[in-house]
C-alpha cells in the first residue's frame, strides 16, 4: 500500500476559519449520534471546503438546506464541498458512531460501560467531519443527552451552563468552553462515575473547583493525585507566574488508555495508572509518576492549550516545553539531582537509541506518515533537553523573560518552534539562529574532548570537536550551538578556580558555548594538574568522550561537586568494565578482575551520600545503553558481560552491601513513617537504596533466600530464625505484610530471576492477593515478562490466558509484552522464538489498536545493529508483518523504515 507522507515544507494556512462549533451527542446505545453545527468563515475565495472525517455520515445541511449528494464528495477520509458561500455559512453534520466497538481508543470509545474521548492528534475526525488540524481554533459548546441511570455524569470542556431532564429517563447537560481551541483538545466523558471534590484558591483569589472522576471503588485512591494537582497549580504560580483560567478543573481516570494522560481543556483524561494510588498498592515510583504526570497535564494548560501548535511537526513546542516544566516541578518538589539523573538515564537508554536507529528524526520532524508515531522520546525528552539548553544559556531570569514574551506575543494562537526560539532570543537581546539546528538535525552529537595543562602560562586548554552522525533523513550536518558546563578538580578532588577567558574573573564553574566543528577553550589561572569535570548537569544531550584514566574517574566519582558528573564518572567505570568482560567473552578468554572499579565502588559505599543518590550510583548502565555506537551486536554476550560484572561486585563487596541494606531498613523503621506506610521523598530514597542493595546481595545469597521463600506465614516466621539471619529483612518485610508495595515489589524483583519453585510460589501468591486490582496486576505481568528464568516465554504465553489479562487493554499489553521486549536474554533468544512471539502479537494487536502495535513493533528498531544471524531472524518477522492484509499505516511506517 502506498503511504501518504506529510511534509513540513508543504504547510499552508487554513482556507476556512471555524467561528463557532456546537456539538450535540445523543447517546442511545449501541449508537451515539453526533450533531455538529459549524459556523464557517471562508478565508480565501474559491477554495473548496475540505473536512477530515471517517465516521458514518448521516446527513449534511448548508445554511439549513440539505446538501444534495452531487454537492459534495466523500473519499479517503475527507469530505470535500467544492462550492460554498463566499460569506460565513452554517454547516450541520450528523454522524453515527458505535463507541463500544471502538478498540483503537481514539475518537469516542467505551470502557467498562462508560464513554470517553481521545482526540489528539487526529481522533476528532473519528467523531465528526472537521478541519482536524491544530491551527483551526474555535469556541465550542457541547450538549450531551443520555440515559440518566446509566450515564448520570456527563462532562465536556469548560463550564457547565445548563442541564435538564427529558422523557424516558433521559437527561442532558450543556457545556461551554470560553477559550477557542483546536479540535484535538475536545473531550467528552459520559458514565457512572464518582466525584472527589476539592478547591484551589489562585494567587489572585479566584476559587477553582477541582473534580476527579473515578469508579466508586477507586475513590479512596484519589487523594494523592488531588494534592499533586494543587501542588502543581501553586508551583506554576510561583515559578512561572501562571494562574489557572477556568472556574473548574476536571480529571477523569480510565483503565483503557493509549498513553499516560491527555490535557483536554478543563477536562483532563488520565490513564488510571497516573491517578490512583494508596499505600498498599502503589510504589514510591508510582507516587512520583502521578505527581509528574498530573503536573505535566496541568502545565499544558498554558504550554499547549493557551499557546498551541501550528501543525503537528511543531509537537515539541508543547511537549518538550511541558516535559521541561514537569521536570522542574518534580525537581523543585524533592531530590533535584536524583531526578535529573533519572531523566538523563532514560534519555540515554531510549532516546539515544531512537536517534541512532531507523526512526531517527529531529525534535521537529520534517515529515511523517502517521502522526501517532511521532509521540516519541525525541519529541518529548530530547525536546525537553533543548528547552533546558535555553535555560542553561540564559539563566532562570533570562528564561522567564523569554517565557513572558512568548505568552505576550502568542497567547490564544497556534505557533511554531521558531516563534518560541525568537521569544527567547528577543527577550534576551541575543542571537539564537544557530540554535535552530537543534530542531532540524537528528542524531546525537558526539563531543571528543582533550585537555592540556600548559605550566608555562598557567592555562588549561580544552579542545572540543563536535560530530553529528548521519541519520536516514540527512547525511551532512552543520555544527551546532552546544552549551558545555564545566569545572576543574585538583588531585585532592578540590574545586580549582579558573578564568574562562584571560580577562574574566575566576570562577569554579563555567558554561562554554561551542559553536564550531572544532574549538579551543583556554582556561586561565590553572597552576596544578587538574581533572576536568565535563558536561555538568548534562548541559546538552550529547555523547562525550574524554581520555580519562580510571584514576581520574575514581577521583570524579569520589569528589565531584556536580551530582550528574559524579554519577557519570561511575557509569563510565561500569561501562569500561563491562566492555572488558565483553571482549573476554567474545574471545573466549577468562574475565578480567576489575580491582580498580571494585576499589572505587567500596569507597563510594562507605562515603556519606544521600541514600537516593547512592542508590543511583549503585546502578550500572542498562544493557540497552551499552549498545550505543555498537554494531554486530550479540545481545546475549552483552547481557552476560553485565551480569558477570554485577556478580563480581556482589561477591567482592557483600559485607558492605549487607551493612547498607541493614542500615537502610533500620533507618526506615526509625523514621516512624514505615507503618502505616506513607509516601515520603526522603524515605523513598532509603527504600531505593535498600532495593538496589538487595539486587546485588541476592547474587550471593540466593540459596538461603529460596529456602526462605518456600515457606509462608507463621512457618516462615519461625523458620527464618534458624535458616539464615542475614535474610531476615526479606521475610519480615514480605510475610509480616507491611502494607508497603515498594518493599513488596523490591522483594519480588529480587527473586524474580530465580529458577527455584519458591519464586513461582511468591508470584502466584501476589497475583491471588491482588487479583482485583488492575494496576497491581500490571506489576505482576511485568514481573512475568521480565524474568530471566529459563521458562519465561512459556510463562508469558500462559499469562496471556490469565483471567486478569486482556490484550485489548494497553496497560496489560505493555506490561507483559513491553517488559518481554526489554528482557534481553529472552527477546533476543538465539532461536528467534522471542522475535516470532512479538511479531505475532504485533499482528494480532494491529487489527484493533494500531497505536499500541506500532509501539511494540519498535522493539525491532535494533535490527541492523544485530549480528547477522539475528538480523536475518528479525527481518523475516518484519517481512511477515509487512505482508499482512489490512496492515495499519502506523505499523507500516515503522516496518517500512526498519526494512528500508
Ligand atoms: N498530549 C498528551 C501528553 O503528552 C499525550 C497524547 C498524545 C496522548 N496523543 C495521545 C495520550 C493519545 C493518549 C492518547 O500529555
Ligand atoms: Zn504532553
Amino acid at each position: 500500500m502506498a503511504q501518504t507522507v506529510h511534509y513540513l515544507k508543504d504547510y499552508q494556512a487554513p482556507d476556512f476559519k471555524i467561528l463557532q462549533t456546537d456539538l450535540r451527542f445523543d447517546v442511545a446505545d449501541p449508537h451515539t449520534t453526533v450533531h455538529a453545527r459549524l459556523l464557517i468563515a471562508p478565508q480565501q475565495n474559491g477554495a473548496p471546503l475540505v473536512l477530515n472525517g471517517s465516521a458514518e455520515l448521516c446527513s449534511l445541511k448548508l445554511d439549513g438546506e440539505p446538501l444534495p449528494e452531487s454537492a459534495y464528495r466523500l473519499a479517503d477520509d475527507t469530505l470535500v464541498i467544492p462550492h460554498t458561500p463566499s460569506e460565513s455559512f452554517v454547516l450541520e453534520i450528523e454522524t453515527r458512531l458505535l463507541p463500544y466497538d471502538n478498540k483503537s481508543l481514539m475518537g469516542l470509545y467505551g470502557s467498562s460501560g462508560n464513554l470517553y474521548t481521545q482526540c489528539e492528534p487526529e481522533g476528532f475526525r473519528k467523531i465528526t467531519y472537521y478541519p482536524d488540524r491544530p491551527d483551526v481554533m474555535s469556541k465550542f459548546t457541547t450538549t450531551i443527552i443520555a440515559d440518566k441511570k446509566r450515564y448520570p455524569v456527563l462532562l465536556s470542556n469548560g463550564n457547565k451552563v445548563d442541564s435538564g431532564d427529558l422523557e424516558g429517563g433521559r437527561h442532558w447537560v450543556k457545556w461551554l468552553d470560553p477559550f477557542a481551541k483546536p479540535s484535538y483538545l475536545f473531550a467528552l466523558v459520559a458514565g457512572n462515575l464518582a466525584a472527589t471534590r476539592d478547591t484551589f484558591t489562585t494567587q489572585s483569589g479566584k476559587n477553582v473547583a477541582i473534580e476527579f472522576y473515578t469508579s466508586e471503588a477507586d475513590k479512596a485512591k484519589v487523594p494523592f493525585a488531588v494534592q499533586s494537582l494543587k501542588n502543581a497549580m501553586q508551583w506554576d504560580e510561583t515559578r512561572f507566574g501562571l494562574e489557572y483560567d477556568l472556574d473548574i478543573y476536571m480529571v477523569v481516570a480510565v483503565g483503557d488508555f493509549n498513553m499516560g494522560a491527555m490535557e483536554n481543556k478543563g477536562l483532563n483524561i488520565f490513564n488510571t495508572k497516573y491517578v490512583l494510588a494508596d499505600s498498599r498498592t502503589a510504589t514510591d515510583a508510582d507516587f512520583e509518576g502521578i505527581e509528574s504526570v498530573i503536573g505535566h497535564e496541568y502545565f499544558h494548560n498554558y504550554t499547549g492549550n493557551r499557546v498551541t501548535c501550528r501543525d503537528w511537526f511543531q509537537l515539541s513546542l508543547k511537549e518538550g516545553l511541558t516535559v521541561f516544566r514537569d521536570q522542574e516541578f518534580s525537581g523543585d518538589r524533592a531530590s533535584r539531582a536524583v531526578r535529573r539523573i533519572e531523566n538523563v538515564s532514560l534519555l540515554r537508554q531510549l532516546q539515544f537509541a531512537e536517534d541512532a536507529g531507523p526512526m531517527a528524526h529531529p525534535v521537529r520532524p520534517a515529515s511523517y506518515e502517521e502522526m501517532n508515531n511521532f509521540y516519541t522520546m525525541t519529541v518529548y525528552e530530547k525536546g525537553a533537553e533543548v528547552v533546558r539548553m535555553y535555560h542553561t544559556m540564559l539563566g532562570e531570569a533570562g528564561f522567564q523573560k523569554g517565557m513572558q514574551l512568548y505568552f505576550k506575543r502568542h497567547d490564544g494562537r497556534a505557533v511554531t518552534c521558531d516563534d518560541f526560539r525568537a521569544a527567547m532570543a528577543d527577550a534576551n537581546e541575543t542571537d539564537l539562529s544557530q540554535f535552530a539546528l537543534w530542531y532540524s538535525q537528528a542524531g546525537t552529537p558526539v563531543l571528543d574532548i582533550t585537555g592540556r595543562l600548559n605550566a608555562a602560562d598557567n592555562t588549561f586548554t580544552l579542545n572540543i570537536k563536535q560530530t553529528i552522525p548521519a541519520t536516514p533523513d540527512m547525511a551532512e550536518k552543520q555544527p551546532m550551538l552546544i552549551p558545555v558546563k564545566i569545572g576543574l578538580l585538583n588531585q585532592q578532588g578540590e574545586a580549582v578556580a579558573f578564568g574562562p577567558s584571560e580577562s574574566a574573573e575566576v570562577q569554579t564553574e563555567a558554561v562554554l558555548l561551542l559553536n564550531q566543528a572544532e574549538q579551543q577553550f583556554v582556561l586561565h589561572g590553572v597552576n596544578e594538574a587538574v581533572v576536568p569535570s565535563l558536561l555538568r548537569g548534562f548541559s546538552a544531550p550529547v555523547q562525550l568522550n574524554y581520555p580519562y584514566s580510571d584514576a581520574d574517574l575514581s577521583l570524579l566519582l569520589a569528589h565531584d561537586s556536580d551530582p550528574f558528573a559524579r554519577w557519570e564518572a561511575g557509569q563510565t567505570l561500569y561501562r569500561r568494565a563491562i566492555s572488558a568482560n565483553l571482549a573476554a567473552i567474545e574471545a573466549g578468554a577468562p574475565l578480567p578482575e576489575h580491582s580498580g572499579l571494585i576499589h572505587a565502588f567500596k569507597h563510594m559505599l562507605k562515603q556519606e551520600i544521600d541514600p537516593a543518590f547512592k542508590a543511583m550510583l549503585l546502578r550500572a548502565p542498562a544493557t540497552a545503553e551499552l549498545w550505543e555506537g555498537a554494531d554486530n551486536i550479540n545481545p546475549l554476550h552483552y547481557h552476560e558481560a553485565r551480569e558477570a560484572l554485577l556478580d563480581a561486585i556482589a561477591k567482592a563487596c557483600l559485607e558492605n552491601l549487607v551493612y547498607i541494606r541493614t542500615w537502610a531498613l533500620a533507618q526506615e523503621e526509625a523514621s516512624g513513617l514505615a507503618a502505616p506506610y506513607e509516601y515520603h521523598p526522603g524515605l523513598a530514597g532509603v527504600r531505593a537504596l535498600l532495593a538496589a542493595t538487595r539486587l546485588y546481595t541476592i547474587r550471593e545469597e540466593r540459596h538461603g533466600m529460596m529456602e526462605m521463600a518456600a515457606y509462608s506465614g507463621e512457618q516462615a516466621a519461625s523458620h527464618e530464625k534458624t535458616v539464615c539471619a542475614r535474610l531476615q529483612d526479606y521475610i519480615t518485610r514480605y510475610e509480616q505484610l507491611t502494607p508497603n508495595m515498594t518493599h513488596e515489589m523490591s522483594v519480588l524483583n529480587t527473586v524474580n530471576h530465580l529458577e527455584e519453585s519458591g519464586r513461582n510460589h511468591l508470584l502466584n501468591q501476589f497475583a491471588e492477593r491482588y487479583a482485583d486490582d488492575a494496576l497491581v496486576m500490571d506489576k505482576y505481568f511485568i514481573l512475568i515478562g521480565a524474568s530471566h528464568r529459563a521458562d519465561t516465554l512459556e510463562q508469558v504465553q500462559s499469562a496471556l490466558h490469565h483471567p486478569k489479562f486482556n490484550l485489548e487493554n494497553p496497560n496489560k499489553a505493555r506490561a507483559l509484552l513491553g517488559s518481554f521486549t526489554r528482557n534481553v536474554p529472552h527477546f533476543h533468544a538465539e532461536n528467534g522464538s522471542g522475535y516470532a512471539f512479538i511479531a505475532e502479537k504485533v499482528m494480532q494487536i494491529d487489527a484493533f489498536n494500531p497505536q499500541v502495535a506500532a509501539r511494540l513493533v519498535q522493539a525491532f528498531n535494533l535490527c541492523h545493529k544485530l549480528e547477522p544471524k539475528r538480523r536475518a531472524l528479525v527481518k523475516m518477522q518484519l517481512e511477515r508483518i509487512a505482508g499482512m492484509d489490512n496492515l495499519s499505516k502506523d505499523v507500516a511506517e515503522i516496518v517500512g523504515k526498519i526494512l528500508a
